[in-house]
Formats: structure tokens, C-alpha cells, sequence
């Protein structure tokens, strides 16, 4: 039975997903001010990479609603606070609703569409689902670097970015200050983690240098 968009459960979701979305923005927004307060300058970056990422899949969802404009939608849902001092937690709770979302909510939301005959929109969700995931997998991986002090330091030799000059340092441990821009250690991220190019492209660059 075909079911009118503006009746429909996929209308309500894509609205939650808004709301998701937006709050998601904010949430790193503040995470990445938490972040530089603490000198963990490079993790600040990420949180506003991955802000800005949530700003678009807000927009993709919103532009779903388009054909309701003028119209308001009621919704309910629960949406986390994750308000924390440690930069590690917060790393960890965006971790959490990143997953979450990949793996629960968005499969649903795009198995409803499915079902109420939503196509577009629910390939949306499975779309940006597969980009939480990704997400999830990068805040995960940072998180797990810091607890176990492996952020900085590495038993066999790593290569690091410095994220405000691009130097790439190799060793066992990042230095204090980076030794090209004379920043601090910070804006230093382990390599494999940077998010702005492909690692094969950094090495081929490095081993040149
Ligand atoms: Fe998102
Ligand atoms: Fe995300």
C-alpha cells in the first residue's frame, strides 16, 4: 500500500536524523574546543573534520524534507550527554553514537524507507550510515592511542604528521616541539590517522624528502 510522505514514519525519521545530525555537529564542535584547551590541537582538527562531515548528512537529510517546508514535525527521541573533561571520553562517547548510528539506527530508519517505498531516502540512510562507520572506526582508534599512551610514543619506530606544517616525523617517540614550525607536540597525529591524504601518497613523499 502506497503511503504518503507527509503520513509516512520515514518523514519523522529523517527529521530525527536532523536532530542527530545537528546535535552531533554541535557536540564536536565543543569536543574540539575541549581538545585545544588541553594542546591536543591535531585531535581538535579531527573533531572539526568529522563536525563538518555531520553538518553535510544534516543537509542531505534536510533537503529530504524539502517537500514538507512550511509544515512542522513532532517527533520523539533520546539524543546523549556526553559533556566530559577528558578528551579520551569524549573520544569514546562520539565512538559510541557513531556506531550506534551505523549499525543500528540508520539500518532501521533505511529498512522503514525501504518499506514504506522511500528509495532515495533510504539509501541515504545506508549511505551515511557506511560513513559513521568510518567515523566510529577513527574516533575509536584515537580513543584506544591515548588510553594506552601510545598516542605519542610507539615501541617500534612510527612516522607521525604535524598537522600545521606537514612535517613528517619518523622514530619511536614525537618531540616536544615539531622540529621544522617549532609547534607543539599537539599538532602531531599518528600518520595512518591523518585524515587529508592517502597514507601510500605521505610515504612516497617522505621516503623522497
Ligand atoms: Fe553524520
Ligand atoms: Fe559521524
Amino acid at each position: 500500500m502506497a503511503i504518503e510522505f507527509k503520513d509516512s514514519k520515514t518523514k519523522e525519521n529523517l527529521m530525527r536524523a536532523f536532530a542527530g545530525e545537528s546535535q552531533a555537529r554541535n557536540r564536536y564542535t565543543i569536543a574540539a574546543e575541549t581538545a585545544r584547551n588541553q594542546k591536543m590541537y591535531a585531535i581538535s582538527q579531527i573533531f572539526l573534520f568529522t563536525a563538518d562531515q555531520e553538518r553535510a548528512h544534516a543537509k542531505r537529510f534536510y533537503d529530504l524534507l524539502k517537500n514538507l517546508s512550511g509544515a512542522t514535525i513532532t517527533i520523539d527521541g533520546g539524543y546523549p550527554v556526553d559533556h566530559y573533561d577528558r578528551v579520551v571520553e569524549l573520544l569514546q562517547s562520539a565512538e559510541h553514537n557513531e556506531r550506534e548510528e551505523a549499525e543500528d539506527v540508520y539500518q532501521n530508519f533505511g529498512n522503514a524507507a525501504k518499506e514504506e517505498g522511500f528509495l532515495e531516502v533510504a539509501s541515504a540512510f545506508f549511505q551515511i550510515a557506511k560513513i559513521e562507520a568510518v567515523h566510529a572506526e577513527r574516533f575509536g582508534k584515537l580513543a584506544n592511542l591515548l588510553e594506552t599512551n601510545r598516542y605519542y610514543e610507539c615501541e617500534n619506530s612510527e612516522e607521525w604528521m604535524c598537522l600545521n606544517c606537514g612535517n613528517i616525523h619518523h622514530g619511536k617517540m614525537v618531540p616536544e616541539v615539531c622540529p621544522v614550525c617549532r609547534e607543539e607536540r599537539g599538532y602531531f597525529i599518528p600518520l595512518e590517522l591523518a585524515p587529508y591524504m592517502e597514507p601510500a601518497i605521505y610515504k612516497s613523499v617522505s621516503k623522497n624528502a
